[in-house]
């Protein structure tokens, strides 16, 4: 009895993940094709904003959702469009990214010099956005030894890893990040 208990508990605790993960991709499709051009066009495709006219909605809820479709002129179109439940898709997909902390560089022909801080030891997200004109391949030597990725022009990628205590300096040509490690 005891031993098809545990079988059932974990029978429903993969299918919940199962269905989780399932949902998230969903969300993140519905994220970057809503209205045919996708929430992504003004908020990044991260949700971290890319330095677009939307800004960071990481972690934003249904309520902030709404009142933004009701409100927000550039987002009216869209209002139209989305369901109930496709707007429930939406905000648990910025609610489940809003769980992970996230750092954006932007590389693009500007000399800058931008620092940001993470804590150490959480799940965390680098997202890389090229703005320049060319493929850039910057080295992840915090992700894994030798690892490294290539961004194609006014293409936006992320990587995933868990911060350690110390400095990341990242370059690129005149663009420098840095991230410092609590
Ligand atoms: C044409 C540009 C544009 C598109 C497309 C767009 N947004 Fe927005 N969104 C904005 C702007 C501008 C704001 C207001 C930003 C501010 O107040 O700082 C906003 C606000 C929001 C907010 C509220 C943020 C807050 O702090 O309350 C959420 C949530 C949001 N958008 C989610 C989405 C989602 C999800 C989609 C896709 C279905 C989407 N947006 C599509 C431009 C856009």
């Amino acid at each position: 009895m005891k031993i098809l208990f545990f079988c059932s508990l974990l029978l429903s605790i993969n299918a919940a993940y199962a269905d989780s993960k399932y949902s998230f991709e969903q969300g993140e499709h519905l994220f970057r094709t809503a209205g045919g051009y996708g929430c992504s066009t003004c908020h990044g495709m991260f949700a971290q904003g890319g330095g677009n006219i939307g800004g960071d909605v990481r972690g934003k809820g249904i309520d902030k959702l709404n009142s933004a479709l009701e409100k927000e002129p550039t987002m009216l179109l869209l209002s139209n469009v989305l369901n109930r439940e496709q707007r429930k898709l939406l905000s648990s997909y910025l609610i489940e990214l809003g769980k992970m902390p996230s750092v954006e560089w932007i590389i693009d022909g500007q000399v800058t010099g931008n620092s940001a801080s993470i804590k150490k030891g959480v799940l965390s997200q680098l997202i890389l956005v090229n703005k320049r004109l060319e493929t850039i391949k910057v080295a992840l030597p915090f992700v894994a030894k030798s690892s490294f990725i290539e961004i194609k022009p006014y293409e936006t990628k992320a990587v995933q890893w868990i911060p350690k205590e110390g400095t990341i300096e990242l370059v690129y040509k005149q663009n420098v990040q840095v991230i410092q490690t609590k």
